[in-house]
């Protein structure tokens, strides 16, 4: 089986982080989103994975291959997002063979190798992944008959028939790419997987489901990225490279190589990455820090800080996602509890 993982897109809803880096490399519990999916599918037993790449590509590109993968990896162009199906289409040559198709920006806590061991042992020509949600409105929805197969699937319906949502996985045999040639541009202008699925069923192939039990997040909003990883921090275990001065560390925390925390508080589940400085400060559960950050005379709290920020100063932070390279630097007093979303590279000054 082969690996199709999604990393195009604008990721318009998180702006400005979006600005300046695609948002599946946003870190969570400092490991960029579409690592994730990369590992899942390594782990699914797929030797060749393609990656879908937009127009943003160079740093997807660069921050894979510095990586050594169990797996061999090709990246391929879509010149513009326009639709799941139509990056089935433009990966047409590639997909040859039965494979697993994976948004790369989903996060899925117990991965899919027991997903595609039901594809392979029911033969069949797809094979999606449901879970119950409270906001089926804002995804793929299946309705399903009474005997368990599937009816039709809509895609963010306004009136959706069931709370079963559509996993950003899928598992297909090449037959897909008929059902992609097929389909006509949704409303939202785009070829969509849903629509493609739906030909399948329409004219009668086999199309399987499974049911996720963990969790699983669509990581499309500054909130997702947070609820992510503080599902991930969750299941951390302690480990300390750094070194500690006149600091108190409890919980489960994970500190890097060349870390120095001093007169400082860290309540985990917490990560610190390598080379940071944390001093005078509190650093509260739920926190990835990413490498070669600088933290002091701050509070900060469920957040993401990504690599080489200095927050001094900076009073209470928290709920926040801070980019790449940001300065904070704060003299005067300021009312607690900021939450805050930055921008790679911006500095706020008071
Ligand atoms: O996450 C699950 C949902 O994903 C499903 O429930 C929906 O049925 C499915 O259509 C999809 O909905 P989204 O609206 O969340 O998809 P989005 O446009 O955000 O794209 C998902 C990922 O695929 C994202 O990482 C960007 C990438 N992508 C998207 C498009 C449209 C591409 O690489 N190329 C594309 O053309």
């Amino acid at each position: 089986m082969k690996g199709l993982i999604l990393s195009g897109g604008y990721g318009t809803r998180l702006r400005p982080i979006t600005y300046s880096q695609q948002k599946q490399l946003i870190p969570v519990a400092n490991k960029p989103i579409l690592f994730y999916a990369i590992e899942d599918v390594i782990e699914a037993g797929a030797k060749e994975i393609g990656i879908i790449v937009g127009p943003n590509k160079e740093r997807v590109v660069e921050t894979v291959r510095a990586t050594d993968w169990e797996a061999e990896i090709e990246f391929i162009y879509q010149d513009e997002p326009k639709g799941l199906a139509h990056a089935i289409l433009v990966a047409e040559e590639f997909l040859d063979e039965e494979f697993v198709m994976y948004l790369g920006d989903n996060i899925l806590r117990e991965g899919i190798v027991k997903h595609a061991k039901k594809f392979k042992e029911n033969n069949s020509d797809a094979s999606i992944m449901l879970t119950e949600v409270e906001n089926p409105q804002q995804f793929g929805v299946a309705d399903i008959n009474k005997d368990g197969t599937i009816k039709r699937l809509l895609e963010k319906p306004k009136v959706p028939p069931s709370n079963l949502a559509l996993v950003g996985i899928y598992f297909f045999k090449p037959i897909i790419l008929e059902a992609c040639k097929s389909i006509r541009h949704s409303w939202r202008n785009e070829l969509e997987i849903t629509d493609a699925i739906q030909w399948l069923i329409d004219n009668r192939y086999n199309i399987g489901w499974t049911k996720v039990e963990g969790w699983w997040k669509d990581t499309g909003k500054p909130g997702d990225i947070l609820e992510a990883n503080r599902l991930i921090l969750d299941d951390i275990q302690t480990k300390n490279e750094g070194t500690t001065e006149n600091s108190r560390i409890i919980g489960r925390v994970v500190i890097g190589k060349g870390v120095e925390i001093k007169e400082s508080f860290v309540k985990g589940p917490a990560i610190i990455g390598k080379n940071c400085m944390i001093k005078k400060s509190y650093v509260g559960p739920y926190t990835s820090i990413g490498n070669e950050c600088v933290i002091e005379d701050t509070e900060i709290e469920d957040l993401i800080v990504m690599d080489k920020s200095e927050i001094m100063g900076g009073g209470r932070i928290i709920e926040s996602l801070i980019g790449r390279g940001v300065r904070i630097k704060r003299k005067a007093e300021l009312p607690n509890g900021k939450k805050l979303i930055v921008g790679d590279n911006s500095e706020i000054v008071g």
